[in-house]
């Protein structure tokens, strides 16, 4: 009972200390104006869907008496959005407003009267003044995604004019007062139904946010948004959690993340803010699936190194080694014993390691025999670039300090090794992580997207990346 309720008590906690977003990202006017564009494309393409029906009918007209007409095939040919623009409203979304819209529509027109006299023709209609206006809400769906939705539209239609072609000038006073009244009504009928149809169109693309971003064999990155966005004056801000995983099973780091806020940006359409709390994800997961190890075999030390790893040429700075272990190859295991740690200051990453070297015989039978174990405490840099939709490191070495943990082969001084060790890390281990963190991590994307004119800038507990975006269909 007491050991469920404490159970009970420590699933709670991961609930509780993820209460900050690990990545933030800003939409900037920049952006929201990148967005219009596409947008009207979208409702462009719309509206030359709408779908006039036929009209005919009977009229009395002096002094020819009753005249049956029929107006058929009206086809949209064109349709213009000259002007438009989105404005932020603070709280819940966007407003978009479409003015001086106008479509243009051709047609056939046929009347028959006084019995047997027929006649037929084409026309053309022009709508204009057209204004549309509707408010569009930016929310969070159940997956962490962002739903956009069209609430409150309204379309006016300014005027109408017709032009016939052919017939006689009378017929213009037929059609005229009625097509008006007949069109207008269909037209603002059609209209925002199918403004709020583009608007939900653009749901599937926001739908491909990689909530869940595939990294390696190891680990994911959680971008699902945390809560809805926050919409101010300037800028869309969205707070996604912005967490490493290992794969499978989720488990919580024993540190969450720091509260962090992106500073006011207005150059580039996107700013996304990676904290240090993401990195450090990533550094448990690694650590904890055990990825941060190592095996050193000797035709992995470069050439140059006088020392190989032989008991041979240890034995000539332990002699024990030569004595006990006489004429055997040596490997060593580096492996990280604590997760390292991730800081980052301005223009300056740093990642502090503590791990373990050990050294072993490699006995005729394959068995490895300890000889010692060596403390070592490192601090790299690294370099961090976008490549694609990526996040890419490369890391050198800062220092590092070796002590000695415990030896099977008597005492000895590890100071004598610190050259060799200095070669073994910069010459192996640090260029094999270099080649997983070229590999890369992704970024939440979208749909087809690609980055321009980015940039990356490192500051305190977070990096910042400004970008322009480009979505091919
Ligand atoms: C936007 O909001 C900020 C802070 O709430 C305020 O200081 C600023 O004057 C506003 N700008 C405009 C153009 O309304
Ligand atoms: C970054 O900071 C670390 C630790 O403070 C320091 O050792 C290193 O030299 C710095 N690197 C750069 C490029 O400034
Ligand atoms: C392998 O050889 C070593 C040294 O001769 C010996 O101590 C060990 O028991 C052997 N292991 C196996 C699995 O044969």
């Amino acid at each position: 009972m007491f050991v469920g309720c404490w159970l009970a008590l420590v699933a709670l906690i991961p609930m509780t200390l993820g209460i900050n977003p690990g990545v933030k990202v800003k939409l900037s006017s920049k952006g929201i104006e990148y967005g219009r564009q596409l947008g009207m494309a979208l409702i462009q393409k719309k509206l030359k869907a709408i779908k006039i029906p036929d009209f005919s009918g009977k009229q009395k007209v002096k002094p020819i008496g009753s005249v049956r007409y029929s107006l058929t095939n009206l086809k949209i040919v064109d349709v213009g959005l000259p002007q438009s623009a989105v404005v932020l409203v603070p709280g819940t979304g966007v407003r978009l407003s479409i003015g001086n819209a106008f479509l243009r529509l051709h047609g056939n027109w046929r009347v028959k009267y006084l019995r047997r006299i027929k006649d037929s023709g084409s026309f053309d209609l022009n709508v204009k003044d057209l204004t549309i206006t509707t408010s569009i809400d930016i929310k969070s769906d159940e997956t962490g995604r962002p739903t956009v939705n069209s609430v409150n539209c309204v379309a006016i239609v300014g005027s109408v004019s017709i032009k016939f072609h052919g017939g006689a000038s009378w017929l213009y006073n037929l059609f005229t007062k009625f097509i008006d009244k007949a069109l207008r009504k269909t037209l603002q009928n059609q209209i925002c139904p199918l403004v709020a149809n583009a608007v939900s169109d653009l749901n599937s693309q926001l739908k491909t946010l990689n909530v869940v971003a595939e990294v390696d064999q190891y680990a994911e990155i959680e971008y699902s948004m945390m809560s809805s966005p926050t919409v101010s004056n300037s800028s869309i801000d969205f707070s996604l959690k912005g967490e490493f995983y290992n794969k499978g099973k989720h488990q919580e780091p024993p540190f969450s993340a720091a509260a962090f806020s992106l500073p006011p940006q207005i150059n580039n359409m996107l700013y996304i803010g990676l904290s240090a709390f993401t990195a450090n994800s990533a550094a448990f997961v690694y650590n904890t699936a055990g990825a941060l190890s190592l095996y050193i075999t000797d035709d992995m030390i470069p050439q140059g190194s006088p020392i190989r790893l032989n008991t041979r040429t240890f034995g000539t700075f332990i002699p024990q080694i030569a004595k006990r272990f006489p004429g055997l190859m040596m490997k060593l295991l580096v492996k990280t014993v604590k997760n390292p740690v991730v800081t980052f200051e301005p223009d300056n990453v740093t990642v502090q390691t503590t791990a373990t070297v050990t050294a072993y015989a490699i006995q005729p039978n394959t068995t490895l025999s300890p000889l010692f174990v060596l403390n070592l405490d490192s601090s790299v840099s690294a370099k961090v670039l976008v490549s694609g939709l990526r996040v890419t490191g490369a890391i050198s070495l800062n220092k590092m300090a070796l002590t000695l943990g415990t030896s099977y082969v008597g005492d000895f001084q590890v100071g004598s090794l610190d050259s060799f060790f200095q070669i073994v890390f910069k010459g192996v281990v640090i260029p094999q992580l270099n080649v997983q963190l070229a590999k890369g991590y992704p970024l939440p994307t979208l749909g087809k997207m690609t980055l321009v004119n980015t940039q990356l800038h490192v500051l305190k507990d977070y990096m910042l990346i400004g970008t322009d975006l480009q979505f091919t269909a």
